[in-house]
Formats: C-alpha cells, sequence, structure tokens
C-alpha cells in the first residue's frame, strides 16, 4: 500500500481518554480550529460553531451532564481534558432545510462529522490525543453553555496530552469485509 502522511496520522489518531495537566499552546488550539473551520460541507452551508471549553467548572459540569449511567460507562474522564470542544449545528439556512428534505438527509451531521474529525487529526499531529464524545444530554449541556435557540449539540471533541504515549492496535474489520468493486 502506497504510504502518505495523512495515513499515518489517521493510523495514530486514536481514542485518548486520559490526560496530563499540561495546557495546550493558545496556536495549536488555533490551528486545530482552523482544521474544522476548513472542512467541507454541503452546499458550503458552513452549519457549525464550535464552543471551545476552557473553564475547569464547566469542564467538570460537562463530564457530569450526561444521560443516565453514562458515568458508570465511561465519560466522565471528560474531566480530565484541559479542552473540550462542543460542536453545534444549526440554525440551518432555508437551502440546507430545503435540499435536506428533498432528499431525506441530514446533511449537518455529515458535515460536523467531518469538521470534527478534522480537528482530530490535526490534533494527533500536533502531538495532542482526542476523544469523540457522542453520549450526553442535549437540554442540560444546551443550559450549561447558555447555547442559542436553533442551534443542536451534534458531539463533543476533548482535546489534551496523552497521559500514555502509545498508541493502541486498531480494531477494524479487514478491507475485503466492508470494500466491494463492483
Ligand atoms: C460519533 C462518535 C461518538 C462517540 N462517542 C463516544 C463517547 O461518548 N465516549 C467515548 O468514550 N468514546 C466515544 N467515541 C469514540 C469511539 O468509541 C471510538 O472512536 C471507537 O471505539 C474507535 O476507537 P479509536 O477512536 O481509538 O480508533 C465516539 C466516536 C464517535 C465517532
Amino acid at each position: 500500500m502506497v504510504e502518505s502522511k495523512i495515513l499515518e496520522i489517521i493510523r495514530r489518531r486514536h481514542s485518548v481518554r486520559s490526560y496530563l495537566e499540561r495546557p495546550i499552546e493558545e496556536e495549536k488550539l488555533l490551528a486545530i480550529l482552523e482544521a474544522a473551520r476548513l472542512a467541507p460541507s454541503a452546499s458550503n452551508s458552513q452549519p457549525w460553531h464550535f464552543y471551545v471549553v476552557r473553564d475547569k467548572d464547566k469542564i467538570d459540569a460537562l463530564a457530569g451532564k450526561m444521560p443516565l449511567g453514562s458515568q458508570l460507562i465511561a465519560n466522565s474522564f471528560i474531566a480530565q481534558a484541559p479542552v473540550v470542544v462542543v460542536a453545534t449545528a444549526g440554525p440551518l439556512s432555508f437551502l440546507t432545510r430545503i435540499a435536506s428534505f428533498v432528499v431525506n438527509k441530514k446533511w449537518y451531521y455529515l458535515d460536523l462529522g467531518i469538521a470534527l474529525e478534522h480537528m482530530a487529526l490535526a490534533a494527533c499531529e500536533l502531538g495532542l490525543g482526542s476523544c469523540w464524545i457522542g453520549w450526553f444530554d442535549q437540554e442540560k449541556v444546551r443550559r450549561l453553555l447558555a447555547l442559542p435557540a436553533g442551534e443542536e449539540v451534534i458531539a463533543f471533541l476533548t482535546l489534551g496530552y496523552p497521559s500514555d504515549p502509545a498508541v493502541p492496535p486498531k480494531q477494524r474489520k479487514e478491507l475485503k469485509a466492508v470494500v466491494k468493486y463492483v
């Protein structure tokens, strides 16, 4: 297989759920946000907002703002992250809503997914770890961050220096199990 720099970063990126206390340099954070800003989106609608949470009390509260039971599952580790980016979509333009309706697809979920993964990959290249968070309580997060009406929280990304530099092996299906040449 041809090797490439981006493929190497994709291989190295993994969910990091334990962070050092070390803060993230401002310029690194800006580069990560820039990677999100440059992401493609349906009709170039850029339906996103990224709320950068650095306040310890707010991060602790985010770690606690999960639906019943999730603390027991995993997400209390959010409290260790020096930065959490809360990504929202909306309000959607008339054109985006019409296009979504016509094809029956919520493009903004894809748009936000691409932008967040851009951030995760940029973070990895800069030596930072990240973890996607999809398991949260929408209403509680909205209230905590006083989010405007018309924005939906899609996911968070925790960011920070990993406490363990090791890259675990990928648990993935084989290429031949998921690709068909037709
Ligand atoms: C949309 C989405 C939501 C996720 N939500 C959570 C979450 O709430 N908590 C968590 O610990 N990991 C979460 N993850 C991380 C996945 O569990 C992880 O990406 C997957 O197991 C593959 O492992 P890797 O990221 O280390 O390659 C989420 C990932 C995605 C893409």
